[in-house]
């Protein structure tokens, strides 16, 4: 059985000195509250280029406090890709907005004008705009369309922290930009989010939201903070070789599910089920964001490159679909196409080579239970989610690595 060399679905990306940060931020008593919180978010601001920053405990909770400061009238329509991260329009759901799915690009999975034009009324409030996967949206068209219409313009930065457009970083063209830190993102702090926000009297709100907002208990943090670290361990491709990989071998052989994650109607109701609200960052998440804005132009640029080597070993090869490469995508995941007849096949056969693969937790909105009968525009029927694989391009693999990803899917195509 393949150890050495192998690859593993998700590398966690953690900056040096990780465990040294949470085992003091535990002896000092510095879990919750702490000078980190407000130090990270004026650099991330500064990163950024940005007036305001403000930090929350998850990507998902930085939403709702986007919602909330942005204090849009009760039942506006909120237009969102139909093929994003469904929890999203949960949060609109759970705060009283009126989730609106409009088709996404095939090519690209993304948003342009041309399909939230069609879907803007007097009711629309606002659209959410996610640059899925690390591949920025066309956001100064989008811009435009969204000023000219008078509707807020949220961005779903949780996979492209770090993506410029033009040389401007995602997240300021429109009136919030949400980010994710979570354990899968190219940035994680264990755990956290943040909003950018431009207009004052929206940070103003957030600010003051954020006052008597809760945070999650010192225990709570330090177990999520630990259980991150552990997972960073084990995604270390030796470490993963010696365990994750031969479990992964054995669940194969057995014909089990590969450890994936909840999906789809699953992912919605785990959601629903753990009291969603607007919470603070800690000050441990904020220590480690401090450190990883030292690291992640870099990182990213690591991403990219490997995900182009990917892209012209694949040259050809036409049974799968590479992502279209363009500017500044940074590939937090690397979505290859394939037919979803094929993709456990592709899976598998992968497996077998020392190189695990990800299901996508991206899902087709309008299949999903809290969403039967809302608004959709014209669209490909085609399920979406089971024609893709997520691939880990992250530098912490070789370029050899990526070689060898190239090679191992050739074969199986030409099987
Ligand atoms: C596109 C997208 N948006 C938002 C989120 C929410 O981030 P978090 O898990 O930190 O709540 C995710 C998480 O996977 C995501 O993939």
């Amino acid at each position: 059985m393949a150890i050495i060399g192998t690859i593993p679905r998700r590398a966690v990306n953690l900056p040096p000195g990780s465990l040294a940060t949470l085992l003091g931020s535990i002896v000092r008593g510095r879990v919750q509250d702490g000078p980190a919180v407000e130090a990270f978010t004026t650099k991330f601001a500064r990163w950024l280029d940005t007036p305001h920053v403000f930090g929350a405990s998850t990507g998902r909770s930085a939403f709702q406090l986007a919602l909330e400061a942005l204090d849009l009238p009760a039942g506006s329509e909120i237009i969102f890709p139909v093929f994003t991260f469904p929890v999203m329009p949960m949060v609109a759901k759970i705060l009283g907005y009126e989730p609106v799915f409009c088709p996404v690009d095939p090519q690209t999975w993304n948003v342009g004008p041309e399909h939230v034009e069609p879907l803007i009324t007097e009711k629309t409030g606002a659209v959410l705009a996610t640059h899925l996967f690390g591949r920025p949206c066309p956001i100064e068209d989008l811009a435009a369309l969204c000023r000219e219409r008078d509707v807020r313009l949220l961005e779903d930065c949780a996979h492209a922290c770090g993506v410029r457009v033009g040389g401007r970083q995602v997240g300021t063209f429109g009136d919030v930009g949400i980010y994710s830190f979570a354990q899968g993102k190219n940035m994680p702090c264990f755990g956290g989010g943040a909003i950018a926000v431009a207009s004052d009297a929206v940070a103003r709100r957030a600010r003051k939201i954020l006052e008597s907002a809760p945070i999650d208990s010192a225990g709570s943090l330090a177990k999520q903070g630990l259980s991150v670290w552990i997972k960073w361990l084990v995604t270390r491709p030796l470490v993963f070789g010696l365990t994750a990989y031969p479990l992964l071998k054995l669940k194969q052989m057995l014909g089990k599910d590969l450890m994936d994650s909840a999906v789809g109607d699953d992912l919605i109701e785990k959601f629903v089920r753990s009291d969603p609200k607007t919470r603070r960052l800690a000050n441990l998440q904020g220590a480690i964001g401090l450190r990883q804005l030292d690291h992640i132009d870099a990182f990213n640029q690591g991403a990219h490159q490997n995900a182009q080597v990917l892209t012209e070993g694949l040259a050809g090869v036409t049974r799968v679909r590479v992502p279209p490469s363009h500017g500044d995508h940074i590939y937090v995941y690397y979505p290859l196409g394939v037919d979803a007849q094929e993709r456990d096949s592709l899976r598998h056969h992968l497996l077998r080579r020392g190189i695990d693969t990800k299901r996508t937790d991206m899902a087709d909105c309008s299949q999903l239970a809290p969403f039967r009968g809302a608004e959709t525009g014209a669209r490909d029927p085609e399920p979406a989610e089971a024609t893709l694989l997520e691939i880990c391009v992250y530098p912490v693999l070789s370029e050899r690595k990526m070689r060898r990803i190239a090679k191992a899917i050739r074969e199986w195509a030409a099987s």
